[in-house]
């Protein structure tokens, strides 16, 4: 606004008769003092920890409740070292708290005691708090002993609960109904029991990831009745089979980097509505994928089988994904029809398996009629795979053992976009020029690390090199 100050700007005077509404709704026992701040907003999660970098590892993006954005000023009724404000945040985080503090105001809505020191909550510690909506006790020594089955009991708004990072065994019980997302990742949980999570009905997200949880921990009927259950992370535990009585609502299912095996008929048998099943990184052999495991995921779009120890791509696959990962498997074949019928696949990955080009007969791809890229990296290929489908925009074989580009390598994929034949075995007079001519929207074609014409060795060096940093990456992205 020219010339005029805050105060006299139209805008600058709502704000204020805004404020002084406020003021006049608030409960007249409370001594506001000065406060009288236009609260900024972009406070987020409050309170949430930032992981130190070990604990990085794999972080998934925590699905976030953003309830109302307060920022904590002084107010009376605030415990020591704690701040408060009028809004109902009080921030005791991380000053090193041994003893759970006392003197919370009634009305607290958001409570940071995240990054303590704290063994226990006293027994009737939030009892007067039914105005809790969100509370934060990550990183603290929480063990199982130092709660009790009442001890969220009474929180009867509490939406949010963070106990992440503490030294809880198992999922404690009597949370409250009204929780809708609950970490508990990051703890030493080895058992999820019959009835501690059945009565929370209004759950959607549950991120049990990183704890020391067997198939055998999680009760059959642990997540009965969880309609509203859909976000389920049990990445980085020790489950050697799917569990049983998975959330029949459940659309997104992290349960990567465990140690299962196989998939029986039965596992996925009635999760319907699963969207995105993510099991890379387990130890999944072909002849231990039942063919008639996925029948029922008629609404899969993800599914990642990367990292496990598959050497066909097993028959049976889901027919409607958009995107399949199997990276970093042993596959040496396609079974045949592996991927018939998937009009919808938009995105393969087949990079860093043993696949060689007979392996890959022109029929493979038939179906593929969405399929716009292609990623058959870091395999064995001597040729460029011929019948790929027209839809194709990208392709990517870097790191094989490709020789030639012959003239009518790309008849079939006029919408190529980007070729990557970087590190292969091209030679000077093997590539026919006239076989991009065709390819109206090429924009990348990356064929450097061929042609070894005399500077062989460092060649060589350079696609040792390479290949490392890449494997390096990918370890970093899996972790
Ligand atoms: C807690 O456990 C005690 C003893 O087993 C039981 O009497 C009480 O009803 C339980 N409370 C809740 C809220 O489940
Ligand atoms: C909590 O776990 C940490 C690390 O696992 C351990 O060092 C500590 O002794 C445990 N504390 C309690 C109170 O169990
Ligand atoms: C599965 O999880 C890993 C690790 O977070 C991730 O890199 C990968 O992209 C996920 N797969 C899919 C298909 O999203």
């Amino acid at each position: 606004c020219q010339g005029g100050s805050d105060s006299a700007s139209p805008a600058g005077t709502m704000a204020q008769s805004r404020a002084l509404l406020l003021l006049l709704l608030l409960p007249p026992q409370l001594n506001l003092g000065p406060v009288l701040a236009v609260r900024a907003p972009g406070f987020g999660r409050s309170g949430a920890h930032s992981p130190s970098p070990e604990e990085n590892e794999f972080v998934e993006e925590d699905p976030v409740l953003v309830l109302s954005p307060d920022e904590p000023g002084p107010a009376a009724d605030c415990p020591r070292d704690c701040a408060c404000s009028q809004e109902g945040v009080v921030d005791c985080g991380g000053i090193d708290l041994r003893e759970f503090p006392g003197g919370l105001p009634e009305h607290t809505s958001h409570l940071s005691l995240q990054n303590n020191k704290l063994e226990k909550i006293p027994p009737g510690a939030f009892s007067e708090l039914s105005n809790l909506r969100e509370l934060y006790l990550q990183n603290n020594y929480l063990t199982d002993a130092g709660l009790d089955n009442e001890t969220f009991w009474k929180l009867s708004s509490l939406e949010y609960l963070d106990l992440s990072s503490n030294n809880l065994s198992r999922v404690p019980a009597g949370l409250p109904r009204s929780l809708v997302l609950l970490h508990l990742e990051k703890n030493v949980i080895r058992s999820v029991d019959a009835d501690v999570l059945t009565p929370i009905r209004s759950l959607e997200y549950l991120l049990l990831h990183s704890n020391q949880l067997r198939a055998q921990g999680i009760h059959p009927l642990a997540f009965q009745g969880l309609k509203r259950l859909h976000t389920v992370h049990l990445y980085n535990n020790a489950l050697e089979r799917v569990p049983s009585g998975l959330p029949r609502r459940v659309r997104t299912l992290m349960i990567l980097h465990n140690q299962i095996t196989g998939i029986g008929r039965e596992d996925f048998a009635t999760t319907y509505f699963l969207e995105e099943l993510n099991l890379s990184y387990n130890r999944i052999t072909s002849p231990q994928v039942h063919r008639d495991a996925f029948r029922k995921l008629r609404l899969l779009r993800s599914l990642d089988l990367s990292g496990n120890r598959l050497h066909t791509l097993p028959p049976g696959l889901p027919r409607n994904v958009h995107v399949l990962k199997v990276k970093r498997n042993e596959l040496v074949a396609l079974a045949r029809g592996a991927l018939a019928g998937m009009a919808q696949l938009r995105e393969l990955y087949l990079t860093g398996n043993r696949l060689r080009s007979r392996a890959l007969g022109p029929r493979a791809w038939a179906d593929l009629a969405h399929l716009q890229l292609l990623d058959i990296a870091g395999n064995q290929l001597t040729e460029i795979p011929e019948g790929l489908p027209e839809s194709l925009e990208y392709l990517y074989l870097q790191n094989n053992k490709i020789s030639a580009v012959p003239a009518h390598a790309f008849d079939s994929t006029p919408n190529l976009k980007g070729i990557f034949l970087r590190f292969n075995k091209l030679a000077v007079g093997s590539v026919v020029e006239s076989a991009f001519r065709r390819l109206k929207h090429l924009q990348v074609l990356d064929i450097e690390g061929n042609f070894e014409f005399g500077g062989v060795s460092k060649d060589r060096g350079r696609l040792e090199e390479e290949e490392e940093e890449e494997e390096e990456e990918e370890e970093e992205e899996t972790r």
